[in-house]
């Protein structure tokens, strides 16, 4: 009697099937909606949805729609803010941009009593830590932010054209933000170039598996444990994830790191990058926004990815 061949190995391990499990329990949540004030944004299929969790010793663990490329937004914020602090010097950023929670919308053209932006998580800080690059760096400015980003990620990213010409042309709110900041100092210079800069760096393509490995660099203290390469150093890591933990999740911030306690940033493209020091970076991917802007599927799978591993810094 032949020998049946052997069944293909599956490779699995119990946190894939965790994670697994996890997009079975939540992928049938249709609550929240698809952002549309970018319109091109409003393309985005609802229904995708992808968990990645990479660990800072370098593996990688998939479920779902982790492939799927979609815009980064203001998960780019944290990144820009981490490469400010190097390029300039803390001093030099801290001098402009706040780092106290705002307590608001992401978009809120509200300012600091002292005229700062409250942080770099919000519309405003993320505006002004484009121009303090673009003062450093000239031209060469989206560049620098571009190969940073995919440093970050471990590979190159490139622009959604379509998604950057839309928001360009729908972000008057962005430029009322621009020029009230350059009536403070917050801005110096041409604020077409800042905001070219801000709109490109937001309509940066990534997938789930990108975020996860992106939040992992972070969590390895700026060094991406799947290339190798340090990216960022120590001290811009600290301070970025600070600002994550304050105000990563805007005027859900609080809820956020009391019940989920990891460092973490959205982005309206529908992802949610998080980063636990000295353990693993996690990227999720589904389009559908709660009132804050923030992934519905990706605010519960964190939760019970925190709970089932008991995450929570604290
Ligand atoms: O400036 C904007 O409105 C977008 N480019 C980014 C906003 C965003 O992702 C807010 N996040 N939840």
């Amino acid at each position: 009697m032949p020998i049946p061949a052997p069944a293909p190995a599956v490779l699995t391990t119990p946190l894939l099937r965790f994670l697994e499990e996890t997009r079975t329990a939540f992928a049938p949540l249709d609550a929240g909606e698809v952002a549309s004030y970018i319109p091109e944004l409003g393309k985005a299929d609802a229904d995708h949805f992808g968990i990645a969790v990479a660990t800072t010793d370098g593996h990688v663990y998939e479920t779902g729609d982790t492939q799927i490329p979609f815009t980064i937004q203001s998960i780019s914020k944290a990144v820009v803010f981490a490469l400010a602090l190097d390029l300039l010097g803390a001093e030099k950023v801290e001098a402009t941009i706040g780092v106290e929670p705002s307590g608001e919308a992401f978009n809120s053209i509200r300012l600091r009593a002292d005229n700062k932006p409250f942080n770099a998580m919000v519309n405003a800080g993320a505006i002004a830590c484009c121009g303090l690059i673009a003062d450093a760096a000239g031209d060469e400015a989206f560049e620098l932010i571009r190969s940073t980003l995919g440093r970050f990620a471990g590979r190159a990213l490139e622009v959604d054209d379509a998604v950057f010409q839309s928001e360009r042309l729908t972000g008057d709110r962005n430029r009322a933000i621009a020029y009230l900041l350059r009536t403070y100092g917050g801005v110096r210079g041409d604020v077409d170039h800042v905001l070219d800069v801000y709109f490109r760096q937001c309509s940066l393509l990534v997938t789930a598996r990108d975020l996860a490995v992106m939040g992992a660099s972070f969590a390895n203290h700026g060094v991406n444990p799947v290339t190798g390469e340090t990216v960022v150093s120590n001290y811009a890591v600290a301070r970025t994830l600070a600002v994550m933990s304050s105000s990563g999740m805007y005027d859900f911030a609080g809820e956020w790191i009391y019940r989920v306690g990891v460092p973490a940033k959205s982005g309206v493209g529908g992802g949610i990058l998080a980063a636990l020091p000295s353990q693993l970076g996690l990227g999720i991917f589904s389009p559908r926004l709660d009132v804050h802007g923030n992934s519905v599927r990706g605010i519960r799978t964190c939760e019970a990815i925190s709970e089932a591993f008991d995450l929570h810094m604290l």
